[in-house]
């Protein structure tokens, strides 16, 4: 018996599922024949146990026709990819982003966009590449916050590169879209956005995104848990208890949507005068951490109602930026720094996995449009205004 009787007999065994026989298609190797016995290996694309079996089956039977006694077949397959870095665990329509930081709240008004941004520019100014996306699909500020209004972006083709200050790359569909037009999204129209933002924009190769959510735990939400794996997860929350009832929310979609908690920022957090420094309670202080507690996370960070914060979104002067001397700024520095200590953790025990919220739904139906808690996106509550805090100070002349 010869190698070539050997490969002419395994002709007969087809891969499953195909016509073609494992000698086309070059599956078949190392045959080595000694009178009575013959070694090989069959080496396949599929680590399928059935199809392995099947093969080593058929194969022994074919060879048995051949005569030989000792028959030792190796069936070789890949290895199911080890999950050790989120571009490879469950659906990642992003890839050449590292990782994604969703910024979320139960309400509108809180500082999420001024969380955002601050954040975004503190983990630029540590050295990393950061992109700002501004999901917030009917409240856009982050242009303004980023002092990018009114610029246009270049169109690519069919892509289109993301605008840039403060080292951050940023989109927003505010950039997209005439200055005061108001938009009316359905559902579905949401989903394509996000997914858009993610795929058709000229991102860099990022080490974080950061994303700015809208408001609430909606379509907009569950459509990026989807898309890309979230790495981390950021409340931001004003102390009263009415909004801490909304962040429990927030909270508690992250757990359902297997995001890592990196933490809530508990913004509005006293009040700092302009006046005299001195930092006194508004709405109340240190109220999330019970809160942290109860979701087995932590408050990483406190910002306190700063005249400078509201006055440098208004301006696209943003504080981590510009006053990087002031107390905020420093907070916003060392929240982003628990915030990337926090990222390399995930990424260490694996990485973030989004493969648990895919849809299960039929193809055309939105997940989200079946669950009542998952409703469209509500609209954006009016945000706070904060001009009485930029006045006199607390009063204390
Ligand atoms: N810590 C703060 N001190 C002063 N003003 C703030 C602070 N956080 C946010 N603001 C202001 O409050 C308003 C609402 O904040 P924003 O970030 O737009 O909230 P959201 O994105 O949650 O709707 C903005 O005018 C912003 O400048
Ligand atoms: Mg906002």
């Amino acid at each position: 018996m010869t190698q070539e009787n050997v490969l002419e007999a395994l002709k007969n065994v087809t891969y499953p599922g195909f016509t073609k026989d494992i000698v086309t298609f070059g599956f078949v190797k190392d045959v080595l024949v000694n009178g009575a016995t013959v070694g090989l290996t069959i080496d396949i694309t599929s680590s399928a146990d059935e199809v392995k079996a099947q093969l080593r089956d058929e194969a022994t039977t074919e060879l048995k026709k051949l005569g030989f006694e000792q028959i030792q077949i190796n069936v070789t397959a890949p290895q199911a990819p080890k999950q050790m870095s989120n571009s490879v665990s469950g659906k990642n329509i992003a890839p050449h982003v590292k990782n994604f930081v969703m910024v979320s709240s139960g309400k509108g008004g809180v500082g999420k966009s001024t969380t955002s941004v601050n954040l975004a520019i503190a983990m630029a100014m540590q050295g990393k590449k950061v992109g700002l996306l501004d999901a917030d699909i009917y409240g856009p500020n982050i242009p303004r916050m980023m002092g990018v209004n009114g610029q246009k972006p270049e169109i690519q083709g069919n892509k289109v590169n993301p605008l840039k200050a403060y080292g951050v790359e940023i989109m927003s569909m505010g950039s997209l879209m005439e200055d005061g037009q108001s938009l009316i999204w359905r559902g579905a129209m949401i989903m394509k956005a996000i997914e858009q933002f993610l795929r058709d924009i000229l991102w860099s190769e990022l080490d974080v995104l950061v994303i700015d959510m809208p408001p609430g735990t909606g379509d907009a939400q569950l459509t990026l848990a989807q898309s890309v794996p979230v790495t981390a997860g950021i409340t931001v929350t004003t102390p009263q208890e009415v909004s801490l009832d909304d962040s429990r929310r927030s909270l508690d979609m992250f757990q359902k949507l297997h995001i890592p908690t990196a933490g809530i920022i508990e913004n509005m957090s006293g009040f700092i005068c302009p006046s005299c420094d001195t930092e006194s309670d508004i709405f109340g202080m240190g109220t999330t951490v019970p809160v942290a507690k109860e979701y087995d996370t932590e408050v990483i960070a406190r910002i306190p109602i700063e005249p400078a914060i509201r006055i440098g979104g208004d301006t696209g002067m943003p504080v981590t930026y510009h006053k990087p001397d002031s107390e905020t700024a420093k907070r916003y520095q060392e929240a982003a720094s628990k915030l990337l200590a926090f990222i390399d953790k995930v990424n260490a025990e694996g990485g973030a996995d989004n493969s648990a919220v895919q849809p299960t739904t039929p193809p055309g139906v939105s997940a989200c449009s079946t669950g009542a808690g998952a409703a469209s996106a509500p609209a954006q509550a009016a945000p706070k205004s904060n001009d009485e805090s930029s006045g006199t100070g607390c009063g204390c002349h």
